[in-house]
């Protein structure tokens, strides 16, 4: 057998990263990689126990890969760069507009929009569920839940994608990606200006960002303010709609749970969540060692790089029974997809709703769906994986 050798940049980790995470979890699970001097987890609990420590990992210098590989980017003030206690300050700040409670009352609307997709399908016999789906639904979700502009939805959907192209090659954030990246700052900045022009965001992320006092008492700066704005923006429509497609892909192929769910809608959100922890759609995060730790037993010095690769936790059998087996009763009381510990992801409860009321809508309008996987395409990257465009026909 091939020495084990992991490299995130390598094309057979781009495209078909899980049969090297299971090399790695058996036999290097916590692997040096010396191209960037840095270690790879791939066990659950490593990666579980790693994210929570908070106080030995920190993620002020960055967490992704072209902040803490490529270096093409710095770490920007927002709360997946700060650690505590300017994080979790920060978070309590912003948690109201995504609690439980504020989701739910988003549902009616989320299902109006998602149910106006489903109909396309009917109406037009085929549909693409990555772009006239998932991403309308993400984009929908975020605009209703931090009030940006709903007339901005599809050019914020654009900014967000060409971000996480990926050329042929390994080089990670394209000089495109680089371009959108800042033209997606000088949207936030431009929504700033509206705001304090009185444009009428009285609610919402940016009001709440912009009347804070945070630390001792001082205001936010706009970049600051920025910041935050463009975290929401990226986080909270990519990732989802790379969930979302490979949901539908699985039901596809599992016809007898497909039915369940049409027979039990509220099965969705289990489906939802099953699809997410197989088919993880974000790589890795990383966190930068603050003083010389251990790892399972491993040295880690001070300022190396550790890489959490949640979709090898996902599919670790130390955690999980039977884990390459898409199941939406196996309800697992911990996972990785959305990360773990003070970090673990914000925005998780809308998501959800999103992708539960996705499911409902597409059952209800097409229960029979096919998926043409013959033309569907993949994103091959480092950083997030899924589908790109996956058309699926009403039958
Ligand atoms: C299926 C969809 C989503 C996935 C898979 C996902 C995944 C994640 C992960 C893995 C993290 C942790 C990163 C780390 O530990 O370094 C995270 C954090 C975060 N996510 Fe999500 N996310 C999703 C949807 C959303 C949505 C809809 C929003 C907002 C509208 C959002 C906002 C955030 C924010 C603000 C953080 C930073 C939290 C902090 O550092 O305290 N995400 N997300």
């Amino acid at each position: 057998m091939e020495p084990l050798r992991y490299d995130p940049f390598a094309p057979e980790v781009m495209t078909d990263p899980l049969p090297i995470y299971a090399r790695m979890r058996d036999e290097d699970p916590v692997c040096f990689v010396p191209r960037f001097d840095c270690f790879a987890l791939t066990r659950f609990e490593d990666i579980w126990a790693t994210a929570r420590d908070w106080q030995t990992f920190s993620v002020e210098r960055g967490t992704t890969s072209a902040q803490l590989l490529t270096r093409k980017m710095g770490p920007y003030p927002a709360l997946g760069n700060l650690d505590p206690p300017r994080q979790k300050e920060r978070r309590k700040l912003l948690n109201p507009l995504l609690t439980p409670g504020a989701v739910r009352a988003l549902e009616a609307e989320l299902r109006a929009i998602s149910k106006r997709q489903a109909a396309l399908l009917r109406e037009q016999g085929e549909l693409d569920v990555v772009t006239d789906y998932a991403a309308r639904i993400a984009i929908g979700a975020l605009c209703l839940s931090t009030g940006f502009p709903m007339e901005d939805a599809e050019q914020l959907r654009s900014f967000v994608n060409a971000i996480f192209v990926r050329e042929p090659g390994g080089g990670g954030l394209t000089p495109e990606g680089v371009a959108a990246y800042d033209a997606l700052s000088r949207y936030a900045m431009d929504l700033i200006g509206r705001h304090r022009a009185g444009a009428g965001y009285a609610s919402g992320l940016i009001a709440l960002l912009c009347e804070a006092r945070v630390e001792d008492g001082r205001r936010l700066e706009d970049d600051e303010i920025a910041g935050h704005l463009r975290e929401f923006m990226i986080g909270g429509t990519e990732t989802f709609q790379k969930a979302f497609a490979a949901c539908v892909h699985r039901l596809s192929e599992h016809p007898d749970q497909r039915r369940e769910i049409a027979r039990d809608p509220r099965l969705a959100r289990d489906a939802f969540m099953e699809a997410l922890r197989l088919d993880t759609p974000g790589q890795f995060m990383g966190r930068t060692a603050l003083h010389d730790t251990q790892i399972a037993g491993v040295p880690v010095r001070r300022d190396q790089v550790v890489l959490l690769i949640w979709p090898s936790g996902n599919r670790d059998p130390r955690e999980f029974v039977d884990p390459d087996r898409f199941d939406i009763r196996r309800r697992a009381p911990r996972m990785l997809a959305f990360g773990a510990g003070v970090h673990d992801c914000l925005g998780r409860h809308l998501a959800i709703a999103e992708g539960a009321i996705g499911i409902q809508s597409l059952l209800e309008a097409a229960p029979d769906y096919r998926v043409e996987l013959d033309r569907s395409l993949r994103l091959a990257s480092e950083f997030i994986q899924g589908f790109t465009f996956l058309p699926i026909r009403a039958s």
